[in-house]
């Protein structure tokens, strides 16, 4: 925790609890996160312009947040900043009715963030992606997850990085791939969802482990010594409904365990004078569609119809 939000947390622990209280009592009731589910909200930053909602939502920020955003030398970063720090306040309160202001964060030696006040929200796990006007937040409770968004249109992508990053298959599944830059971007989002699922970032070698897309309703993944890890446990979605966008989803599950991942856009909700009370009145975010991973595999939903796969699985070409 920054020095100042310590500060500002140790002067006014009575005056913060009627504020935690207040947010809980007032708004419409926090929408349920339950056990089984995952919810990704993406928002484009580009989409928030209008300059009374960047103001209220700089008001939203904690001090040490306020200071890191003013540090950033380019507009359009601190602007990302911004909307990244809101999009997590707004989730998380959106499931539990505890006001955006009142969440603090501390930061792993590793750099993942997680929640420390307010303990009642200790079971809560996010994870935050970022890339060109898109950001997404993934959610969800008691559980490791993993989250990676990249921008199908990155300049600096070449066929040599595969074989710098990935294992020998991969690299080899891209390398025979005319097309290759999709498989390169699959790869790439889904190796990162898993080192940023077990919150060890790049100290863990990426190239020791491999994930087999030979059926993508079903990503399995495997490890080579040193890296080790229960691959049972662990499974993986793919998106890329956005136009331009790769997204990866990886997620801990246990035995036989039904787990629902929901994605969809949002903006996260504009405040009225009092932002702490006022979090569920803005627009509900509605999930595209939903994805039920049962132990036989993904069953994918959108506007209530089954579809085979998350509309559309990548062209595997
Ligand atoms: C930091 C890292 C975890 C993700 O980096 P990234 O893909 O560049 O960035 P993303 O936007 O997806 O994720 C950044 C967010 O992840 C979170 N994060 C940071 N460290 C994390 C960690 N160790 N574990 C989980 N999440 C982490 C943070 O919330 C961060 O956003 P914030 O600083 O705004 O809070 C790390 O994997 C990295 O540096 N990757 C570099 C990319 C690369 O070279 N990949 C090789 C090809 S596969």
């Amino acid at each position: 925790m920054h020095d100042a939000d310590r500060f500002l947390r140790a002067e006014l622990p009575v005056v913060a609890a009627e504020r935690e209280a207040e947010a809980v009592a007032e708004g419409s009731p926090p929408e349920e996160l339950g056990n089984n589910e995952i919810l990704i909200w993406h928002v484009r930053p580009s989409e928030v312009r209008a300059p009374e909602l960047v103001d209220q939502y700089e008001r939203i920020l904690s001090v040490s947040e306020r200071e890191r955003g003013d540090r950033f030398r380019f507009g359009r970063d601190r602007h990302s900043y911004l909307v990244t720090r809101v999009l997590v306040r707004t989730v998380l309160s959106h499931y539990t009715g505890i006001g955006p202001t009142l969440w603090s964060f501390e930061t792993s030696s590793y750099g993942r963030p997680a929640i420390t006040y307010p303990p009642s929200a200790s079971a809560l796990r996010f994870n935050v992606s970022h890339t060109t006007d898109l950001i997404a937040c993934a959610v969800a409770r008691r559980r490791e997850i993993g989250l990676d968004v990249e921008s199908l249109e990155r300049a600096n992508v070449r066929i040599e990085l595969a074989d710098r990053f990935f294992s020998p298959a991969e690299a080899a599944d891209v390398r025979s791939r005319p097309a290759w830059r999709t498989r390169f971007f699959e790869y790439w989002t889904l190796k990162e969802a898993y080192i940023k699922a077990r919150g060890m970032g790049l100290s863990l070698p990426i190239e020791k482990f491999t994930l087999d897309l030979q059926e993508p309703r079903d990503i399995r993944i495997s490890f080579a010594p040193p890296l080790r890890d229960r691959p049972e446990t662990l499974r993986f979605q793919l998106f890329d409904h956005l136009p331009s966008y790769m997204m990866a989803l990886a997620f801990r599950i246990a035995r036989q365990e039904r787990v629902v991942v929901r994605v969809g856009p949002t903006v996260p909700p504009s405040f009225g004078a009092a932002p702490a009370t006022s979090v569920h009145e803005g627009p509900s975010p509605t999930p595209v569609g939903s994805i039920e991973i049962v132990p036989e595999g993904p069953r994918v939903f959108l506007e209530g119809e089954e579809w085979g796969a998350f509309p559309p699985i990548a062209s595997k070409t």
